[in-house]
């Protein structure tokens, strides 16, 4: 279990418990914030579901892949801390980050 700070697009902010095994897009599309698309439902093709992670926590993350890193070239919002929410799986490691939902392409 890791609590994640998520941060919607108009900066209002909720903690949700995360349970290890989901995704960190799961997580956010589970708790109401409707703003996440997720439009793929996690087969990395959409790029709907970009956030950004804390970078405190940047080598606690999974490495992007290939596929991941091809999409997230495709938006214009694009951060060094830029990834795609259902590609990160939720580790206790995560436990306190903050994870921003980019805006809309
Ligand atoms: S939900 Fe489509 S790439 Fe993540």
């Amino acid at each position: 279990m890791a609590l994640l700070n998520i941060v919607s697009q108009t900066g209002e902010s909720k903690s949700v418990e995360a349970k290890e095994g989901l995704t960190v897009m799961e997580i956010i599309r589970d708790n109401g914030f409707d703003e996440l698309l997720a439009l793929c439902g996690g087969c990395c093709s959409c790029a709907t579901c970009h956030v950004y992670i804390d970078e405190g926590y940047a080598d606690k993350l999974n490495p992007v892949s290939e596929d991941e890193n091809d999409l997230l070239d495709t938006s214009d919002n694009r951060k060094a801390n830029s990834r795609l929410s259902c590609q990160v799986p939720v580790t206790a490691a995560l436990d306190g980050a903050t994870i921003t939902i980019a805006p809309e392409d």
